[in-house]
């Protein structure tokens, strides 16, 4: 793909990445996803803001064939999706000065490397004139690194945001209108990668309300032409109000889980609560992340094996455990055979959640009508703790 102009001066560059399916060997990526690098050119200097992941580097470099100059590399981030083409870029432009925080620099020599001589840091608040357009930088720990930092373009009113406010999404299109699938792909990524770092997200967001912001350019998927869509979902995300909706991810052996978790969801139902219900040997954990962020509840259900956690469940449980949800209210419902530990240990894979647990459903075998009467109770006191809460008006 070629460059592409977003306003006079300032270039779209870097790569789609349509085919990815997995980030971190980990995320699912249904919708491939994009390394956004940029190009911004003053009267002195011309900078170009990150690049690109080490596998598409000769995309960002076919797109830098006809640049005759490069003054600087803003380097907001050194994870390799963005900083992995750096050497190369450095190799071509032997005069640029790559610029970034000071653990940015730090991190960038020990991961790629980096030629220390080669790195200029500056502090927050920083301004790099480049000739009629001046940068300012933005330090932003822990969104969702703790090198990261935004760049703020006065003249322009474009913030380049790094991975704060991205979307994992290979699109055609540069521009996000604010859809619903603009929105969905937006709140993927939030639940994936910043979710665990909600009190830096409103920390940032507060921080950026005293910028003039016309237009948010993150490093990856599309551009933000309205700022104000993408800041307020991700405020929304991060501190809103949680929904009236259970999480319930669960898997099960011979079908005696599945039956208590249609018990729950019939419950739920019955009491005007929202659920997702999760059969995990089948689910995207990208699907279970994004109800995550709004969920008031999590009910994961399991059968024991060997006495313990399904290991399916426990690898859902380790993941929800670091993305640190923000729900109100947890619980557990298992079956088992001879012997069961699955509520401790998923108590002790579960730490980091705050949320108050409400007494777990333990079944040995099928579920009879007493058991299916206990559940029905458990979706009872989640409506009622829901309701409690001020969640169901
Ligand atoms: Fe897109 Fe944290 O790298």
């Amino acid at each position: 793909m070629k460059a592409r102009q977003i306003v006079d001066g300032i270039y779209w560059m870097g790569s789609v990445d349509w085919d990815r399916r997995l980030f971190d060997s980990l995320i699912p990526l249904p919708d491939g996803t994009s390394y956004n690098a940029y190009l911004v050119r003053g009267s002195r200097a011309t900078a170009l803001l990150d690049a690109v992941d080490p596998a598409k580097t000769h995309e960002l470099m076919e797109q830098l064939a006809d640049i005759e100059r490069i003054d600087y590399i803003i380097a907001h981030h050194a994870e390799q999706d963005h900083s992995g083409a750096l050497p190369d870029v450095l190799d071509r432009f032997p005069d640029a000065e790559v610029v970034c925080t000071p653990k940015c620099g730090q991190m960038l020599c020990e991961l790629l490397p980096v030629p220390p001589n080669r790195i200029k840091t500056v502090a927050d608040g920083d301004t790099l004139d480049l000739g009629g357009r001046t940068l300012r930088f933005v330090h932003a720990p822990w969104v969702h690194w703790p090198e990261t930092m935004f760049t703020y373009a006065e003249e322009d009113g474009i913030l380049f945001s790094c991975d704060f406010l991205g979307s994992h999404i290979a699109s055609s299109e540069l521009t996000a209108l604010g859809t619903a699938d603009d929105l969905a792909a937006a709140k993927r990524y939030y639940a994936e990668i910043m979710m665990p770092f909600a009190v830096h997200v409103v920390k940032h967001l507060d921080r950026l309300e005293g910028l003039n912001i016309r237009m948010v350019c993150p490093s990856h998927g599309k551009v933000w032409a309205d700022p104000k869509v993408i800041t307020s979902a991700y405020r929304q995300w991060s501190s809103g109000r949680l929904a009236n909706k259970v999480c319930l991810p669960f898997v099960s052996m011979h079908g005696s889980t599945e039956v208590m978790v249609d018990a729950l969801v019939d419950g739920l139902i019955r009491r005007r609560v929202e659920v997702e219900r999760f059969e995990l040997t089948g689910t995207d954990l990208g699907r279970i992340a994004m109800s995550l962020v709004d969920s008031a509840t999590i009910v994961m259900a399991t059968p024991t094996v060997l006495g313990g956690v399904h290991p399916v469940l426990a690898s859902v449980a380790f993941v929800a455990n670091a993305l640190r949800p923000r729900a109100q209210f947890v619980s557990v419902m298992t079956s088992y055979g001879w012997a069961g530990r699955a509520v401790e240990q998923l108590a002790a894979l579960t730490g980091n959640l705050k949320a108050k647990l409400i007494e777990p459903v333990t079944v040995k075998g099928f579920p009879g009508p007493r058991d299916l009467e206990t559940i029905d109770g458990l979706a009872e006191k989640i409506a009622q703790a829901h309701a409690e809460a001020g969640l169901s008006e």
